[in-house]
This record gives structure tokens, C-alpha cells and sequence, in this order.
């Protein structure tokens, strides 16, 4: 889809159909639906004074504008309370209007960031504003052949601003949001894909495809080259499948030379059968979204470097398909991982923390300033936390701190669990150093307590995404299925941290 900026009036915008919004606080309009009410003979305010429209949360009305403006259709769409208004709602008012419009059978259809005063910076709401159109749209698409299962799509959207001033930072600001919800669509596309077209070989192919138009050096080891390392606790995991496994790094030097980088890994199980200790089969389709850590690294590694962050970054993404092959892994066994730490497998089906493992200890080779690992590690996260929030654990206060704050602009939640020390006795293992489970209490924390072995003596965060990688349900700009999280957090972070919000 087109997304342009341009300056002029909203009301005076020829297009199929333009924004108007209201707050359900209020008994007036304000802003450009002041001005469109105005032009169009108090179209909308009938509406409020009828009681038929309250302005409540993503509520939506459609009206024909007769001749009075240029646009045939005003959608009036809810805002909430003026009060609780922040950029995710705008997100989410941007996506709801722009589903309604894909709705309507429309091309194009335009708006303004004029809703009367807020206390929000105009970039900040256009590059909101720009991604929830663009990520509310998302849809996947490539299986269905059928034209009768396809709504056509909304080829163009125009951000109207008032001043040449407005017009050149959300020209900037859409930019950016463009360039960052692409990288979204690439980790959704990745998570989408049926395991059976989304194999380790695939996905460092697809990866391959990213890193080759940008600046981003791109290394994928073969078992032999793990072997030879010594991978093998990923080995281990890899062993049941006939796909072969890769370990994909991809490299990016945005900073000085000197500057330690700081290390993205994420979990690229492209299917968890659940392998020897094999799942119940109800819902295990789901875990074709088993890769939605490696995709999240993926995806923010294209991002990072088409936005040209000055930072070093490394993502790290080994991936493997988990199942009960002939030449599986079994309970009972045991693995010499790379670090040297043997690991005995009580359940082949925690096969997350055993790939991540060795990817952690491999991280720590480039004496990182950071290392962040996202992971769908445990169903423990999920009875905890639900779909909203990703389970957050880590060693360092600091990186947790500037973790957040980039959850909490982008709406990528997080919500903090212990990695409390009192349960590491239930790693403990009669025959080897750890044992890969800890049994069913506190899931999630074993599971961290369980990485933090591998990770050495660097700053690091364990994002655990396995609630809000996959949605049962959509949520305001993020369709049903795969949701693209850790993306926009990963940005955000490294936007931050580079300390410009506007890089
Ligand atoms: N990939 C799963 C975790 C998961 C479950 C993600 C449901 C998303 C939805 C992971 O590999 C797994 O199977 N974990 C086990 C660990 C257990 C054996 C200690 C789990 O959570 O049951
Ligand atoms: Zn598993
Ligand atoms: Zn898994």
C-alpha cells in the first residue's frame, strides 16, 4: 500500500473517504471533525445529538457526504476518553478505521492528526497513526487461490497535515513506521508459514534474502560446522528430523569498530512436534509458530538496518524442526552442550532452552554489551501472563529497565517474573550438570534459571513471547494468527539506546 503526507485540509481532500474522530467524553466535536461537521451541514454532530454514535472505543459509522466536501464518505469512528488516549489507542483507531474502509471495498481514504489538544508529539502520532493502518491491514494470503476469499486491498493512504512544518516530520515519521512495520510483515510472513515451507533450510534462505540488499553480514553454519563447535545440545533436538539444522548469525556494524554489540538470539523451532516426549495432538498445528523468537530477530534485524541505527548488532537464530525420528533424542539422554555443562533430557519436548543453550553460549564469543533472547519457551508463560504480555526475566536491572520502556511504547508489553535462585534445585540432575526440566511449579522461572547457565557474565534478558506470538483472537492492530511481536520492542529498544527516538 501507498502511504503519502501531504499539506492541506482534510475537508478539502478528494479521496473515497476520510477520518473523523470523537471522544465519548465529550458532547462536542473538536479538531478537523469540527471542520468536516462544519462543511458538511452538521453531518456528525445529528449523529451525537440522536444518541447514535457516543464515540466510544473503535465504535464506527459510516456517512455519505452528499456534495458537500469531496470525499464521498466520512468514517466516524470512536475514540475513547480523552484522557486514556495514548499512541496505542491511536494505533488502534487507525487500524479500525482502516479495516472498516478494506471493508467498504475502497482504494484509498486519508486523515488528519487533528483531534483537538493533546499531549502527544505530532511524529509520534504519525508514525502511530501510519503503523496502525499498515499493521491492522496485514493479512496472509498466499494459500488462498480463491478470489472469493480475498476483500481487495486498500491500495492508498494520505496523512493529511496542516503546515509544511507537520507535513515534512510525519513525511519522516510515516517513513519510518513504513519501514518498521515491513519488518513486522516479515516476521509475520515467517510465523504464518506452515512448518512444511518454513523449514530450517527456508528460513536462513529467507534470511539469507533479507541480509543480501543491506548492509548486514549474514553466516549460516551447517551441522557439520555446529558438529565440529561442538553444538550439541542443538544437535541433540535436531537429531529426530530429516530437515537439516542451521544456525543463522546475521551481522550488522552500524557502530564504531570498537563497540561491543549487543546480541539478539531467537528460538527457530520450526515445528515442536514435542519429538520423543511427543505432544498431545489437539492444537499442535499451533507450533509451527515454534520460530517466532528467530522471526522477531529476523525481522528487527531488517529494520534496524534500513533505518541505519548506529549500533552493532548481531542476531543469532538457530533452528531445527523437533521430532520423534528414528534417530531422535530420548529422555535419558545426555548432551555435552557447547559451554562443556552436560545436560540430561528428562523431556525431549523442552527443546527451546536446550538450542538456546548453545546459541547463548555462542553469543557470548563477542563479549556483547547485551544479550536479549526471545523464545515461545514455555506453556507455563502463557497459564501466567496470557496472550498481552511477554514474560521478561533477566540478570541485569539496567537492561530491564530500558527493556520495558521500549514494551511500553510499543505495546509489545512485558511484564517482569523473578529469576529466583531457590529453585535451581530442581535443574539438578543425578547423572549430568543440569537436567532440562524443573517439572511443573514456576515453569517459566526454571526455564530461565536453566538459560542463565549458558550465558556468562553479560547484561541479559529472556523474553519469554509464547502467549502473544500466536493470537486465538485478534486484538485492535494485530489480526488473528501470527502478531509480529518482539519487532517494534527490539526497534524501539535499540532506538533508545542509541538515543535518538527519532533514528
Ligand atoms: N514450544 C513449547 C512452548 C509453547 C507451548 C509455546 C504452547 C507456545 C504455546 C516448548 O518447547 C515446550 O514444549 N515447553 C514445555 C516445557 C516442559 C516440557 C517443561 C511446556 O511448556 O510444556
Ligand atoms: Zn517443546
Ligand atoms: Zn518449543
Amino acid at each position: 500500500m501507498k502511504v503519502s503526507v501531504k499539506k492541506g485540509n482534510l475537508a478539502d481532500y478528494d479521496c473515497e473517504a476520510v477520518i473523523a474522530g470523537h471522544f465519548e467524553d465529550e458532547k462536542k466535536l473538536t479538531g478537523d471533525a469540527e471542520v468536516l461537521d462544519k462543511r458538511c451541514g452538521g453531518l456528525l454532530s445529528r449523529l451525537l445529538k440522536d444518541g447514535d454514535f457516543e464515540g466510544k472505543l473503535f465504535q464506527t459509522s459510516v456517512l455519505y457526504t452528499d456534495t458537500f466536501i469531496k470525499s464521498k464518505r466520512i468514517v466516524f469512528i470512536g475514540m475513547g476518553k480523552r484522557k486514556d488516549f495514548d499512541l496505542e489507542t491511536l494505533r488502534g483507531v487507525f487500524s479500525k478505521a482502516a479495516q472498516k474502509v478494506r471493508d467498504l471495498h475502497l482504494k484509498n481514504f486519508a486523515a488528519s492528526l487533528d483531534f483537538g489538544t493533546l499531549d502527544l508529539k505530532e511524529d509520534n502520532m504519525a508514525e502511530s497513526a501510519v503503523e496502525g493502518v499498515l499493521l491492522g491491514l496485514y493479512r496472509f494470503t498466499p494459500y488462498k487461490t480463491k478470489a472469493a476469499d480475498k476483500t481487495p486491498e486498500v491500495r492508498e493512504f494520505t496523512l493529511i497535515a496542516e503546515n509544511p512544518k507537520a507535513a515534512k516530520t510525519s513525511k519522516a515519521a510515516a517513513k519510518r513506521a513504513e519501514t518498521i512495520s515491513a519488518a513486522v510483515y516479515l516476521a509475520r510472513d515467517l510465523v504464518s508459514a506452515p512448518a512444511n515451507e518454513m523449514t530450517p533450510t527456508i528460513i536462513a534462505n529467507r534470511a539469507r534474502k533479507m541480509a543480501e540488499t543491506r548492509p548486514i553480514d549474514i553466516k549460516v553454519f551447517d551441522e557439520r560446522q555446529m558438529k565440529r563447535l561442538g553444538m550439541n545440545a542443538l544437535l541433540g533436538v535436531a537429531r529426530g528430523s530429516a530437515e537439516p539444522a542451521k544456525f543463522i548469525i546475521m551481522n550488522y556494524a552500524g557502530g564504531r569498530k570498537a563497540e561491543k554489540p549487543i546480541i539478539f538470539v531467537g528460538k527457530g523451532i520450526t515445528f515442536d512436534s514435542g519429538g520423543i516426549s511427543i505432544k498431545p495432538s489437539a492444537n499442535m498445528d499451533e507450533m509451527k509458530s515454534d520460530m517466532a523468537g528467530g522471526a522477531a530477530v529476523i525481522g528487527a534485524m531488517q529494520a534496524l538496518a534500513d533505518l541505519t541505527i548506529p549500533l552493532n548488532v548481531v542476531g543469532i537464530v538457530p533452528a531445527t524442526e523437533n521430532l520423534p525420528g528414528g534417530k531422535a533424542y530420548k529422555p535419558g539422554d545426555i548432551l555435552k552442550s557447547l559451554s562443556g555443562t552436560t545436560i540430561e533430557v528428562k523431556n525431549t519436548d523442552a527443546e527451546g532452552r536446550l538450542i538456546l543453550a548453545d546459541a547463548l553460549s555462542y553469543a557470548g564469543r563477542y563479549k556483547p554489551e547485551a544479550i536479549i533472547d526471545l523464545a515461545t519457551l514455555t506453556g507455563a508463560c502463557i497459564i501466567a501472563l496470557g496472550d498481552h504480555l511477554i514474560g521478561m526475566l533477566g540478570t541485569d536491572d539496567t537492561l530491564k529497565g530500558m527493556v520495558k520502556e521500549a514494551a511500553d511504547m510499543t505495546g509489545d508489553y512485558v511484564w517482569e517474573l523473578p529469576l529466583w535462585q531457590d529453585y535451581d534445585e530442581m535443574l539438578k540432575s543425578d547423572v549430568a550438570d543440569v537436567q532440562n526440566v524443573g517439572g511443573r511449579a514456576a515453569g517459566t522461572i526454571t526455564a530461565g534459571l536453566f538459560l542463565e547457565k549458558f550465558v556468562g557474565d553479560y547484561p541479559w534478558v529472556h523474553l519469554d513471547i509464547a502467549g502473544p506470538a500466536l493470537l486465538a483472537k485478534e486484538k485492535p492492530y494485530i489480526p488473528k494468527g501470527a502478531s509480529g511481536v518482539g519487532v517494534r520492542l527490539l526497534v524501539q529498544f535499540l532506538r533508545n539506546r542509541a538515543g535518538k527516538a527519532d533514528a
